[in-house]
Order: structure tokens, then sequence, then C-alpha cells
């Protein structure tokens, strides 16, 4: 093997490796984002020889299951997340913004699985051992028997590992992967060169010795930092740890799971003892909902394999602008657009002199389409004036036409309304399987079909018929989509 040291300039954004330098990069079109790294490479030469390398040993596929025993911390939001548990000698990544919660997370997983009797290694390169201790306090785990322990070079903690002899931690957690280096790669950490080699040799020391390593990762707009996602294929699970840093809701996510299902979330309340389980979203969502207003409907909505119940709030006021201005928080700056123009299109409901305002309440972000219903019954409302009934959920896909198109999972959603005390739900048509779901006995909830947009519309009073743009010559500043 030759050895070969070169400099190459690695994109911190998107991890795109480019031989020269240059302002933008290729990849991802990002600006300002390569900087020089230098990589110490073996390039393998004619192995093709037979001579040095091993042959490798095949084995079938059955047996290895008792290996995959998973573990659990009794923390149900963040089991299920993990897909039933955290599987040995599996690599997870937390990522999240900074702030949001994942040290603290990842305190109280070690401390509940030492508590159960596992060893736990709770390793941080970004906090003193003094401040990882009054975190404790204030959680109230000070008792928890972890192994605490302030570092950042992996040569140490793989050493630390392996010297363990039988002894290893059953996990170990790394908080965070940006603070992490490499003796012989001489970037800085938190490089891209960095995060990867730290990454990989963590998950051979994982793989090894059959430990749970659980690594936080930032991710950061700008890219000063490089960003969790070169790591993606690396590891064996992607978690985000997302929320709005003003709400005290946080919601856990599944991004990528090679032990179990994604799109699976854990909903956790940030408190000032730490982050406490939410075990029914749906009642936390609805609870500050006022009765008798316009402009908001409930959209059963399902999150994974779990209903979850949000208020979606609308608002429609007349524009002073030239071109109304559009605001989502929550969902699709795109998908409202659509709706609007199928409303305006096929139920002559017109929104051109208005601005349109639209948020998911309690700051959740909802990606699926089944709520298209909920968003045209609020919006609907909110034109009108009118409140939607207040004992009712909405679910359904809007297609271009203005049909009500059929969604997975009705009989779920309908059950968490009728848990929740909801007496009748607005649904599709049909469901994908050709059953009814009106016609369905076991749900304690009145589910009523409407197979176009319009029979929606027949719900609430007549809209006002939109302005004319008054203000004719307006100043046109609030124009566009505008997407939080
Ligand atoms: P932290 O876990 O340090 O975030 P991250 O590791 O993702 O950067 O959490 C930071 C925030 O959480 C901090 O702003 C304070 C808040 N917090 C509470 O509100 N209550 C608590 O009990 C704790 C420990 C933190
Ligand atoms: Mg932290």
């Amino acid at each position: 093997m030759a050895k070969k040291s070169r400099t190459s300039y690695v994109c911190q954004s998107c991890g795109t490796v480019h031989s020269k330098w240059g302002g933008k990069c290729e990849g991802c079109g990002e600006w300002n984002t390569l900087t020089e790294e230098r990589a110490e490479t073996d390039v393998p030469k004619g192995m093709g020889g037979g001579k040095g390398g091993n042959a490798i040993a095949f084995t079938g596929l059955k047996g290895g299951e008792a290996k995959y025993a998973r573990v659990t911390c009794g923390m149900d939001e963040l089991d299920r997340v993990l897909g039933g548990g955290l599987v040995p000698g599996s690599v997870t990544l937390i990522g999240g913004d900074p702030g949001i919660g994942k040290s603290t997370l990842l305190l109280q997983m070690a401390c509940a699985l030492a508590q159960r009797g596992r060893s736990c290694a709770y390793i941080s390169g970004e906090e003193a051992i003094d401040q990882i201790r009054m975190r404790a306090q204030r959680l109230g785990l000070e008792n928890a028997p972890v192994a605490l322990a302030s570092a950042t070079s992996l040569r140490d903690i793989a050493a630390t590992v392996e010297q363990g002899r039988g002894q290893e931690p059953d996990i170990v957690v790394i908080d965070s992967i940006q603070t992490m280096y490499v003796d012989v790669i001489d970037s800085a950490p938190g490089t891209v060169t960095q995060v990867r080699a730290c990454t990989q040799e963590l998950v051979r020391v994982a793989k090894k010795y059959n430990v749970a390593v659980l690594i936080v990762g930032h991710v950061t707009k700008e890219g000063a930092i490089a960003g969790p996602r070169v790591l993606e294929h690396m590891v064996d699970t992607v978690l985000y740890f997302e929320g709005d840093r003003g709400h005290q809701f946080r919601i856990l996510r599944a991004v990528k799971n090679r032990f179990g299902p994604t799109d699976e979330i854990g909903v956790f309340e940030m408190s000032g003892g730490g982050l406490q389980q939410v075990d029914n979203p749906s009642a936390l969502f609805l609870s500050q909902r006022a009765e008798n207003t316009s402009g908001s409907a409930v959209f059963a909505g399902l999150e994974g394999s779990r209903p979850v119940l949000v208020e979606i709030q609308a608002l429609v006021a007349p524009t002073p602008f030239a071109s109304p201005r559009r605001a989502v928080v929550g969902w699709d700056g795109g998908r409202l657009a659509m709706i609007l123009a199928v409303l305006e299109a096929r139920c002559e409901i017109l929104f051109s002199g208005y601005d349109v305002y639209l948020n998911v309440a309690g700051g959740l972000r909802i990606t699926e389409p089944a709520a298209d219903l909920a968003i045209a019954a609020a919006l609907i409302s909110a034109a009108a004036d009118d409140p939607a009934p207040y004992d009712t959920v909405f679910f359904g896909e809007i297609g271009l036409s203005g049909e009500v198109r059929a969604v997975p999972q009705p009989e779920l959603r309908l059950k968490e309304a009728g848990k929740l005390g909801f007496k009748n739900a607005f649904t599709p048509d049909r469901t994908r399987k050709g059953a009814d779901p009106a016609q369905r006995q076991d749900v304690p909830i009145k589910a009523r079909a409407l197979p176009h947009l319009a029979d929606l519309a027949a719900l609430f009073a007549r809209p006002k018929p939109a302005r004319q743009q008054s203000y004719g010559h307006g100043s046109g500043s609030g124009g566009g989509y505008d997407d939080a």
C-alpha cells in the first residue's frame, strides 16, 4: 500500500470532496462552505494478485437473533421511537438544533438504563463534570450509577472500551461528535473529516464489543460545523429531536432505523425538572382550543403507528397589499397554495383579496396529505366567519379536481378521536380497502363521508364575496409564500 497525503476541499454542509477550492459547492449549491482538509489516505494498489488477503468465511441467514435482544430504558416514548429498545452493538445518532434538549434526553436515558442494572458510560466533550452533575441534580437523578467522564480524544475513548476485557459498558453516550477528534487527522474537531473518522471508529468499537453507542450531533443552519447529515449512512439509527424553542413540546422522530420502523415519534415536554414524557399528545395539543371560534378545525392525524389529534388554525383577513400574503407555520406552503387554488376553482371561494395565515397549534409539524381536509375546513370556516362544529374531526386528502381521497388507517384515527370525546368525523368517501368508514359499528363516533370539497363547503355559511383590491396601489411587500 502506498501512503499518500493529499489536500482536498470538503464542503462542510454536504460533505462533497473537491480537488480545487471554490466559492460555491457544486454538490449542494451552498456558498462559502469549502474548507481545506488534509487526509492521509491509504491507496490500495493492485490487490487482485492473491497476495496478502485472507479468504472470507461465509455463513447462512439463520441464527443470531439472541444477539439482538433489545434493551429497554422504561421511557416508552423513547423505546418506541427506537423500535422497541436499544439494540446492543448498534450506533444511534441523535441530531437536533443546539439547546433543544439532546444532552438532557440522553442523560435521562443513561440514568434510566443504569437504574435498570445496565452499565452506562456518559462521555461529554462539551460540558465539564460539574455541569453534568448539576443537571443530574436538577433532574433528581444524581444517585443513578452512571460512569461519567469528560473527554474528547477518541483514541482514549476506544482504548477505555477495549481495556474493559469482558466488562465493556452496555451503553456509551458520546456528547457530541463535533467535539471529538482522532489524533491521526490534523483537521480541527467538527470538520467533516474528523466527524467521519470519529464515527467510523465508534462504529467499529460498537460492533466489535457489542456496545450500544449513542452519538449526539448538532445541526446548524450555517453549516459552520459539519452537520450530522454526512453521518446518516454510517450509523444504524438516526433520530431527530425537534421542536420550537418557544414551545415546551419536543418531538423525537426516527428518520432511519435498521432495527425498526421509521416515522415513529415520541412526544416530550421540557419542564423545570427535565423532559417529561407526554403519554397523550392529542389531549395536550388540543388543551387550549377555544369553543365557537371560526378558522379552527381538528385534524385526526397519524405519526408513525400513532394517532395524534391537532388543531389547525386559519386566519383570513383583507389585505392592504397588491399581492396578498400567505404565511404557514407547521405545514407546507406549496400545499396551502394548492388547496387555496382548489377552493377557488372548484368551490368558488375566493381568497385573492385576502391575506391567509395558517398555523398548526402546539408547534407540531405535519407532513401528511391527509391534513388537507382539515386545512380546507379551517380556511372555509375562517373565510365565512362560521365556526366548524366543536366536537368534530376531519381527515382526507384533496385532489386537484376537488375530490376527497382515501387516506391510510381511518379506523385508528376515528378510534383516537372517539377516545377524546369527539362525536363526529368528516372522512373520505371510502377507505383504501373499499370499506365505507361510516358503516363501522365498533368506533364510538359518527363518521360522515364527504366525496367532494363542495360537500365540505356546504357545511359552512357562504363566505362574503372577496373584496376587489380596493387599496389599488399596494406596496406589494407582503407578497409570496412565507414558510416558517
Ligand atoms: P440541552 O440538553 O443542554 O440541549 P442540547 O444538548 O440539545 O444542546 O438542553 C438545553 C435547554 O433545556 C436549556 O436551554 C435549558 C432547558 N432545560 C430545561 O428547561 N429544564 C431542565 O430541567 C433542563 C435540564 C434543561
Ligand atoms: Mg448538549
